[in-house]
């Protein structure tokens, strides 16, 4: 499948739901890319699933570049957005740096950054450059010590006008598509209708014009779940069965068999006897 282009991105709102999941490595970006999974976020939640970090704060630009070039590297012909990780977009000055490094190295088709109408001129520097931005609001990582832990977010009317008000202006600033984390389905499914660009859900039901969910919980590679996750299939138990699995055969000595070793001629084996003279195997 060719690769999807912003505009054409834009164009599928009211046509056909959006598929993003997220991908951190090389092999992830292939199995991503085999699915035609529409687009790959290379997100700054790598801190947590990749690296084992507690939260995404710790997430530099260098992690960033280093996680997105092997993404790219595995997925040529999938759209591919990187997350700006925290403090990288403060100023407009410092989100145009940061961006305009994603794109030009690690040839990232647009970028993803966190937060309401305080980013909009921020979008606004990006847009102007032509680096296409996704916004996102709701739960947002990046701000887990303000929100008090990862709490689903806008439940009072208060909350919920706010996050229209900040959907709106992140649409009139030009970002080209929307992610909605951790908040309830009929805001999420409200703001929806009110913009024009594609809302990307996770955690926010199903009336958002796609999904994405992180690689490691839609496989049943995490040890917990959020509750909005669905592991479509049990990599953990695959995977930690095989690895059981090899461990007894390595300890019974019934790995590496005959087929899985290499061989020498006897001819071979009775010179190189005959050239030493130390006989013992
Ligand atoms: O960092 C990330 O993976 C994300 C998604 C959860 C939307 O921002």
């Amino acid at each position: 499948m060719p690769k999807l282009t912003v505009p054409e991105l834009i164009a599928l709102k009211g046509h056909r739901p959006i598929s993003w999941m997220t991908a951190y490595d090389y092999i992830q970006a292939q199995l991503v890319e085999a699915a035609n999974i529409d687009v790959i976020l290379v997100g700054d939640s790598l801190g947590m699933t990749t690296l084992g970090f507690d939260t995404t704060l710790p997430v530099t630009m260098d992690h960033m570049v280093h996680h997105s070039l092997a993404v790219r590297r595995g997925a040529p012909h999938t759209m591919m957005v990187v997350d700006l990780p925290f403090l990288s977009f403060a100023t407009p000055a410092d989100a145009l740096r940061h961006g305009g490094r994603l794109i030009q190295e690690t040839a990232a088709d647009g970028v993803k950054l966190e937060g309401g109408s305080a980013v909009v001129p921020a979008v606004e520097a990006l847009v102007k450059e032509s680096i296409p931005v996704i916004g996102h609001l709701g739960l947002t990582p990046q701000s887990v010590h303000r929100m008090g832990g990862y709490k689903v977010q806008a439940r009072s009317a208060h909350t919920i006008h706010q996050l229209l008000d900040d959907a709106k202006r992140l649409t009139d600033a030009g970002v080209a598509a929307l992610v909605l984390e951790g908040i309830p389905d009929r805001v999420a499914t409200f703001v929806t209708d009110a913009i024009t660009v594609p809302t990307i859900g996770i955690g926010a039901g199903k009336g958002c014009d796609g999904q994405v969910l992180v690689f490691h919980d839609c496989l049943g590679l995490s040890s917990g779940y959020p509750k909005f996750a669905r592991p479509f299939a049990d990599l953990r138990t695959v995977i930690v069965d095989g690895l059981t699995q090899y461990r007894e055969a390595v300890e019974s000595r019934s790995f590496p068999n005959d087929q899985e070793s290499y061989h020498v001629t006897e001819r071979e084996w009775e010179h190189f006897l005959a050239l030493t003279d130390d006989h013992t195997p």
